[in-house]
């Protein structure tokens, strides 16, 4: 998706400028023309050298510069580019910006050009909830630009609060967002990932080796293509992705009711469809009666641990799908997923049992060592009219982006 874009980045005087470095490494390693730009307060923090060497191309500071505007002018640099990036947006520039002001190349080229802008601010806290930044954020949001907010954390100057220059992986997330095709504009989107955990006392859990890589990759995939996706995960690492609301969850029980409140919720938009993808390894069973204080070692016994059925979250979405249909207004498809163990023709047999078992539209079936703990995926898709197509070893979101295809195909 960013192969072969051309990304014109603004870099501005933010401490967090040295941090551009890596995000231009990455987009040129992701097959991006960088063309970057720097303000001349950007200069104090980082070099343009730096920059130049990672872009593998010049690096322009002075609109009078008559070597670079002979080389690339400013409204070269504004109407060549599939993106505008500016990383970091200082509060000065995105106060500019929001008033039209052009009194350097960047502001310059930042109201000459039609191509999407995306800001990502960093700031001291203050500066961030000054209401004047609100609102030229709002101005310049209303206007159309996208933006990547700030984290939350400890900032540069010593404050804690939102202002921290977002994690390369959301900017590339939203550059991403704005170049793709929106076939899924209009969409509600619910993704489970992740493990449930079950717990045994305060202290002990059962649980699966699911660490919510896919289902992660299915919502930021599903959040580019132009839905609204509700991300509902079990105990995993990954931090939230930007665009999208996020529901963490523990158990089974909890993961049920989360997705039960989100299926049903009415929909008064243009949307007409809601794509369920559960991928979360759900707990199957779970210890009955957990101990409500920690079960004290005895090393001479054999502990006996009873395990009671969970609900099955895709069986009762299979099962309820008129009255969530008529809940919500929106036509529901239901996409599932088997991880499995032994052979492709064991894995393929359950995979389609489940499909009718579970009244779903689409099954995906895995193999749980390729899908657990892995960053790529290979995985068979299985619909109800007995079609079947197998997509071999590939990147999560690459696997996010054919599976969302299919479920929007069935
Ligand atoms: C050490 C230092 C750190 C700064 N960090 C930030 C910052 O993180 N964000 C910001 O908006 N401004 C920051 N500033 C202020 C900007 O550099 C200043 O507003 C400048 O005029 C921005 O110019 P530009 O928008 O043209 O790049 C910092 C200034 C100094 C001296």
């Amino acid at each position: 998706m960013i192969a072969g874009k051309t990304i014109t980045l603004i870099i501005t005087g933010s401490i967090a400028a040295y941090k551009s470095a890596e995000l231009v490494r990455e987009l040129t390693k992701s097959g991006a023309k960088v063309q970057a730009v720097m303000t001349k307060s950007a200069c104090e923090f980082i070099t343009p050298l730096t920059i130049q060497s990672l872009a593998g191309s010049r690096v322009t500071v002075d609109i009078f510069d008559p070597s670079s505007e002979a080389e690339i002018s400013h409204i070269e640099l504004a109407d060549s580019a599939d993106v505008v990036l500016v990383a970091p947006a200082s509060a000065d520039i995105i106060a500019k910006a929001a008033h039209g002001v052009a009194d350097d190349i960047a502001t310059t080229l930042l109201l000459a050009t039609k191509a999407p802008v995306i800001f990502a601010p960093a700031m001291n806290v203050n500066m961030w909830e000054n209401p004047l930044t609100r609102e030229n954020v709002t101005k310049l949001k209303t206007l159309g630009c996208d933006f990547v907010d700030p984290g939350e954390g400890e900032l540069a100057c010593g404050w804690i609060g939102k202002g921290r220059f977002a994690d390369t992986d959301d900017i590339l997330d939203s550059i991403r967002a704005v170049l793709s095709p929106k076939t899924l504009a209009g969409a509600r989107v619910i993704v489970t990932a992740g493990p449930t955990r079950e717990a045994i006392d305060p202290v002990r859990f059962v649980s699966n080796r699911s660490t919510g890589r896919m289902g992660f990759a299915l919502a930021r995939v599903a959040r580019w293509l132009g839905a609204e996706v509700t991300l509902v995960t079990g105990p995993s690492e990954i931090a939230s992705p930007q665009g999208m609301s996020v529901v963490r969850v523990i158990s089974a029980q909890d993961m049920y009711e989360a997705v039960f409140e989100e299926v049903v919720r009415q929909d008064t938009g243009l949307n007409k469809t809601q794509f369920v993808f559960m991928a979360a390894a759900i707990t199957d069973h779970r210890p009955a009666g957990a101990s409500a204080t920690k079960i004290k070692k005895d090393k001479s016994k054999t502990y006996e641990l009873k395990m009671e059925p969970c609900l099955d979250v895709l069986q009762e979405l299979g099962a309820n799908r008129e009255r969530i249909e008529d809940s919500s207004g929106l036509a529901l498809k239901l996409v599932g997923f088997s991880a499995e163990t032994g052979d492709e023709e064991q894995l393929l047999a359950w995979a389609r049992e489940k499909l009718e078992r579970k009244n779903a539209d689409l099954m995906v079936g895995n193999f749980a060592d390729d899908a657990f703990g892995q960053d790529t995926n290979r995985i068979w898709l299985l619909e109800k009219d007995g079609r079947q197509e197998e997509v071999s070893t590939a990147e999560k979101h690459m696997i996010a982006g054919r599976i969302i295809r299919a479920a929007l195909r069935v």
